[in-house]
């Protein structure tokens, strides 16, 4: 695959923000429903013991596909079907709720449904697609709470390619839905697209796309349909394709299978100037209830709809698969010229008759199909080429490459196989899914005295908790990648990381595996993790129990494509006090970052950060070695040390690196002896009026059992937070 690599946040230069522009920016105006999910409170109306996965299980799933298969063919005359098939508008729903997957934080894709909130309903790319929605709304409110949203998104996705004869891998579902917006960030820019200014990858001006986005513009799914910045350039058009399809980990054989089999079917909608329509659902008027880009009626009866502003359909045959858009490609010069909204696309030179398009309201009539410049790059760029060329002369070899890209598309940011349910999913393990093989679950005897033996080995606690940290910390929330299922932490390129400090990690894992006799090393782990923890409990007059899960598998290097790892890569990693790179947003937004992916709360996160500190579970600094945050002189000890010690009014502190306003020297107020070292990340939780008042909490007399009891539930939740295995066992089979 062509994963690109590079540092996360890393962007041009300039400090953002970590949320970039965000709905309060965008809409200014829109109802504040947030004052009311403050303290705890939900914005979630089903009630805590609501099981998605549960009510799922109990959909009657034939009779659900029945349902959407007829609703293809069911025209409404408040949005009536082109060709009398809603299939290809369904595909392009579906393919934008997926599409915003993103490999550089996980974040995007369709696993929550945010296709229904801003700035998601709003981007101009998802234009129409709340008529999508809305004709979906009767089959969503007969199933209820059985189906999501997000689930009824993709599905529907996939019967209208089964409905249209195009081939299918499979379904998972599992997309239990949210109810508000999720905050991503998506950008900066204050023009969603901004023909010609905002382009985010300019390689003449050295300007290459910021990670984590995967877009080459505000509220676009991927790129500029008329090729970057509005010009039909295919070549450069390619050279956008293949950067942000990568950053959804598609590959140039799964781009051009999925962007040809998209656009074997439907139209591009461009009958009128963009200007003639309202805007976009989130600030449209109460009366048309949450409806966008408004379309007189007669017009919109007449088929003179405009969408993307692009005009036509790309193969004679709109509501059928088959393998007439590379045959087109192929046999036709296509000439550039505009559609009556302006746009600019490609139509083919002389077309024969049979090659003509039907009308998408008069099958009688006969129009010209038409290529986006995007679709040009499926021609002209030389690598493109080639697939396509493939694709053209080998129809199987499309299905399959087509069906598998669908599948991997949809189900990228699903989780493990662990997490799909439904009688659909396939049996087939599939790379992309980072399988790990079962383990087991080792006896009480065998753990514990595993335990003793690790406290025994001369390995530290700081050494001991830093291996179980590395290996868990990769879980992300946001597609459930990463975290210590299958000990990916012995393997490329988890193994070299600069923050898992490789060597002292290579003899860790040596040790543990001497010791471990039956355990798997993903066990081992976590129990030298466990162990570690609950003696620098101890130490601190505490007994607590550390009760990690086990019975996890090792993977091997050929279960895992370790390409596809590299932007799990920490560049922060607040917890461990790391920082490799600095990127443009500030070093403790990093952390708060992470915290979100873990999953964790404000609390959970102080007590970690204020925990690890006092375990001395930090990255080696270059200079500074172990010390930088360790704000204690017992580090191993799990004590409140290093909030009582931030909060000491007789430490002053002030920044050592002007320039980078990241390192911090604590000198005793009154002798001006050096007592610390810390990073923004350490003194945040004194500056933050937030954290601060967190802080004190844990540093205040008492607060030391909150704090400790704090520490090993969260420390818990990161150890276990991919154990989907466990949590998904009951609804398998
Ligand atoms: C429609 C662009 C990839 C499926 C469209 C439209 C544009 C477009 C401009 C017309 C929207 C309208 O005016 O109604 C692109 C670009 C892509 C891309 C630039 C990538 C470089 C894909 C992919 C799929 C897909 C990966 C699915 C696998 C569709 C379908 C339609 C469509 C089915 C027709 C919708 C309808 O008939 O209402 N696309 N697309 N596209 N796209 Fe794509």
């Amino acid at each position: 695959g062509s994963i690109s690599g590079g540092c996360p946040f890393h962007g041009d230069g300039g400090v953002r923000d970590l949320l970039g522009r965000t709905n309060r920016d965008w809409w200014p105006d829109a109802l504040q429903l947030d004052i009311l999910t403050q303290q705890g409170r939900s914005a979630d109306p089903m009630d805590e013991k609501f099981d998605y996965a549960e009510a799922f299980n109990t959909v009657d799933y034939n009779a659900l596909k029945a349902d959407i298969t007829a609703l293809m063919t069911d025209s409404k005359e408040w949005w009536p079907a082109d060709y009398g098939h809603y299939g290809p508008f369904f595909i392009r729903m579906a393919w934008h709720a997926a599409g915003t997957y993103r490999t550089g934080d996980g974040r995007g894709g369709s696993s929550s449904g945010q296709q229904r909130f801003a700035p998601l309903n709003s981007w101009p790319d998802n234009g129409n697609l709340d008529k999508a929605r809305r004709l979906l709304w009767p089959i969503k409110q007969k199933y209820g709470k059985k189906i999501s949203w997000a689930d009824l998104f993709i599905l529907t996705g996939n019967v209208a390619i089964e409905s249209m004869g195009g081939p299918v891998f499979g379904f998972g579902g599992g997309r239990a839905d949210v109810y508000e917006p999720e905050t991503v960030y998506w950008g900066t820019e204050e023009e969603w697209v901004d023909e010609g200014v905002e382009t985010r990858i300019i390689p003449d001006e050295g300007k290459a796309l910021e990670n984590p986005l995967a877009a080459i513009q505000m509220g676009l799914i991927y790129v500029n349909p008329e090729g970057p910045g509005g010009n039909p350039d295919p070549l450069q058009s390619a050279r956008d394709m293949r950067e942000t399809f990568a950053r959804m980990a598609m590959n140039d054989e799964e781009t051009v299978a999925l962007t040809a089999g998209g656009h074997a079917f439907g139209k591009a909608h461009g009958a009128k100037p963009a200007d003639s329509f309202g805007g976009a659902p989130e600030s449209e008027v109460l009366a048309l209830q949450g409806f966008g880009w408004l379309h007189d009626e007669e017009e919109i009866a007449a088929g003179n709809i405009t969408t993307s502003g692009i005009e036509g359909a790309w193969t004679p045959n709109p509501t059928q698969w088959g393998g007439d858009y590379f045959r087109l490609l192929f046999k036709y010069d296509y000439e550039l010229v505009e559609s009556p909204a302006g746009a600019k696309q490609w139509q083919p030179v002389n077309p024969d008759e049979e090659d003509m398009a039907p009308d998408a309201r008069d099958p009688s009539k006969k129009v010209p199909t038409m290529m986006t410049t995007a679709d040009m790059a499926l021609k002209m760029d030389p690598d493109y080429r080639k697939i396509s060329e493939r694709f053209r002369d080998d129809q199987a070899a499309l299905d399959d490459a087509f069906a598998r890209a669908w599948f991997k598309l949809c189900h990228r940011d699903l989780g493990p196989k662990a997490c799909y349910l439904g009688p659909e999913v396939p049996a087939e393990d599939l790379i992309w899914q980072d399988p790990t093989p079962a383990g087991t679950t080792p006896s009480d005897s065998d753990v514990s005295s595993f335990k003793s033996a690790v406290l025994d080995s001369g390995l530290t606690v700081s050494e001991l908790v830093k291996a179980a940290w590395a290996s868990a910390s990769t879980f992300r929330n946001s597609d459930r990648r990463g975290g210590a299922n299958g000990a990916r932490v012995r393997l490329a390129p988890q193994k070299d990381w600069a923050a898992n400090d490789p060597e002292e990690l290579s003899k860790v894992l040596g040790k543990l595996d001497e010791l471990r006799g039956s355990l798997s090393m993903a066990d081992a782990i976590m129990l030298a993790g466990a162990a570690a923890v609950e003696k620098a409990a101890k130490d601190g007059g505490f007994d607590v129990h550390v009760d990690v899960t086990t019975g996890r598998g090792d993977a091997t290097e050929e279960h895992t494509d370790a390409e596809s790892f590299e932007p799990l890569e920490p560049f922060a990693d607040g917890f461990r006090n790391y920082l490799k790179t600095k990127a443009n947003v500030k070093t403790e937004d990093m952390l708060v970052d992470k915290a979100h992916l873990l999953g964790l709360s404000i609390p959970e996160m102080t007590a970690l950060v204020g925990g690890m500190r006092a375990l001395g579970a930090v990255s080696h600094h270059a200079e500074h070695g172990d010390r930088i945050g360790v704000l204690t002189d017992r580090p191993g000890v799990l004590s409140n040390d290093f909030f009582t010690n931030l909060l000491d009014m007789g430490t002053k502190w002030e920044v050592v690196d002007e320039s980078g306003d990241e390192e911090f020297v604590g000198r005793d107020r009154d002798s001006g002896d050096e007592k610390y070292r810390a990073t923004r990340t350490d003194l945040v939780f004194g500056s933050n009026s937030q954290l601060r008042a967190i802080s004190e909490v844990y540093a205040e007399n008492g607060g030391e059992k909150r704090f400790v009891d704090t520490f090993v539930r969260a420390w818990i939740k990161v150890m276990d937070a991919d154990r989907f295995d466990i949590r998904y066992a009951k609804y398998s089979g």
